[in-house]
């Protein structure tokens, strides 16, 4: 296990240009299978998780090769594959495979990707959508589809899932008929998998709304697609210069997707700035306490900041609420939190945050991806010398953030245990 040494406060200055987005490309990767030829992504992240799905499209049989921020993969030789239980403990995205190769092969077995500490992450509505499409699924830990010839049906989603409606997009673009999707996720990445599958042949309507129409078509053709910056990432980074203080331009950050996120840090007194080709951040004062902070399906505000936002919420000035509506075990930073001398108080999907002038650098064990970057956030910002264990989760989503901070001012230093 990985850790990272920082020395607290000191300021991050400069600019930043902002990774392609880890959960628009895992979906985009997973859709590759539906082409046949080469496709090619430019401004993919060199990160844990793009790795971990290059080698399961490798196992099925794929050509993939990342370089230079430069994807390429050809699925033309790919078969079905078993994909086991290790194959899909590496990354949450690889559940997308179970549509695509359903739509390519009729047929696939995948082992249940499991849960992960924020939540069991059940994988019924994926199961739900693909049977509603013709598919025929057995099985529960492993999951096996045999003999499926996909047909357009209207699926009709009981709460919005990124990871369903991506499947279901996977399974109904080249299925016989047309699908509508109803109750569908709205996250951008949904959007851009949508932008990608039309740019390769597909016929999607409706995109940026709850209700997709797919009109089947025969096949895809091969394509270039650049992946999204991503908005997590952006977001982290503008945490980051609010816990430090400093100024900093997140390149390529797009505003409109972050509107949840900017809203409440501009109500509490932080300075932004968003530009055409990205956004201005800087702390000119001590945060005022968010209002109220409720996590909530796009456009509400995301999950995956919800970390990041204790940590701001506990160096605020005033009482801050935060309720996780997503997920059920969301909160697991606040324990080494208080070890840095933030009150906070939760009881069920609640967090009560009293905002303290500053925090304590401690010894700190992060055990997820969006918690262990908040409690580095917490560090960068914390009276004298921390270290962030875990680092491992979050190389699966940040590329290069240890060297990004040090380049805008950060005193960390990357050590083994
Ligand atoms: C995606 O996960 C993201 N991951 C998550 O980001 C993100 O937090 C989440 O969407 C919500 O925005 C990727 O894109 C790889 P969901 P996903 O299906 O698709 C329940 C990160 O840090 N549910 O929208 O798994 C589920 O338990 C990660 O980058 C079911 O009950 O999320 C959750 O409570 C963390 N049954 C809620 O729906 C299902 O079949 C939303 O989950 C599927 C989901």
């Amino acid at each position: 296990m990985s850790c990272l040494r920082v020395f607290g406060g000191f300021p991050l200055e400069g600019e930043i240009k902002i990774q392609g987005s880890k959960n628009a490309v895992l979906p985009m990767m997973a859709a590759a299978l539906l082409v046949p030829g080469e496709v090619r992504f430019e401004n993919c992240p060199d990160i844990a998780d793009v790795r971990a799905m290059a080698v399961l499209l490798e196992k099925l049989g794929a050509a993939v090769k990342l370089e230079g921020g430069i994807l390429t993969i050809n699925a033309s030789g790919a078969h079905p594959v078993f994909l086991d239980e290790k194959d899909m403990a590496d990354t949450r995205g690889c559940i997308l495979l179970l549509g695509a190769l359903a739509a390519r092969f009729g047929e696939a077995a995948v082992s249940h990707p499991g849960g992960c500490v924020i939540g069991k992450r059940p994988v019924d509505l994926h199961l739900f959508a693909l049977k509603q499409l013709g598919a025929n699924l057995s099985g529960e830990d492993v999951i096996r589809c045999e003999r499926s010839c996909l047909k357009g049906a209207e699926v009709v989603f009981p709460m919005p899932s990124v990871g369903a409606t991506q499947n279901a997009l996977l399974a109904a673009v080249l299925a016989d008929g047309v699908t509508w999707i109803h109750n569908a996720a709205r996250e951008p990445e949904v959007l851009h998998l949508c932008n990608f599958l039309n740019a390769a042949g597909a016929d999607i309507t409706g995109m940026g709304t709850s209700h997709l129409c797919i009109r089947g078509v025969k096949k895809l053709s091969p394509v270039c697609y650049r992946v999204p910056a991503d908005r997590i990432v952006a977001g982290t980074y503008m945490a980051a210069v609010l816990c430090a203080g400093g100024r900093v331009f997140l390149r390529e950050a797009g505003g409109d997707e972050l509107l949840a996120v900017t809203r409440p840090l501009k109500a509490a007194g932080a300075a932004i700035r968003v530009l055409a080709d990205g956004i201005l951040v800087e702390k000119k004062r001590r945060l005022r306490a968010f209002d109220y902070i409720k996590t909530e399906p796009y456009p509400g505000f995301p999950t995956d900041m919800q970390s990041q936002f204790l940590v701001l919420a506990a160096l605020a000035e005033g009482v801050c609420v935060i309720e996780e509506t997503i997920f059920e075990a969301r909160f697991g930073i606040v324990p080494e939190l208080k070890k840095m001398g933030a009150q906070i108080y939760v009881e069920e999907n609640k967090a009560v945050v009293e905002g303290q002038e500053s925090l304590t650098g401690r010894m700190l064990c992060g055990r997820d991806l969006r918690g262990t970057a908040a409690l580095v956030l917490a560090a960068l910002s914390a009276k004298g010398e921390s270290v962030v264990g875990g680092m491992e989760y979050l190389e699966r989503g940040y590329e290069n953030f240890v060297q990004s901070l040090g380049r805008l001012g950060a005193r960390v230093r990357e050590e083994g245990l």
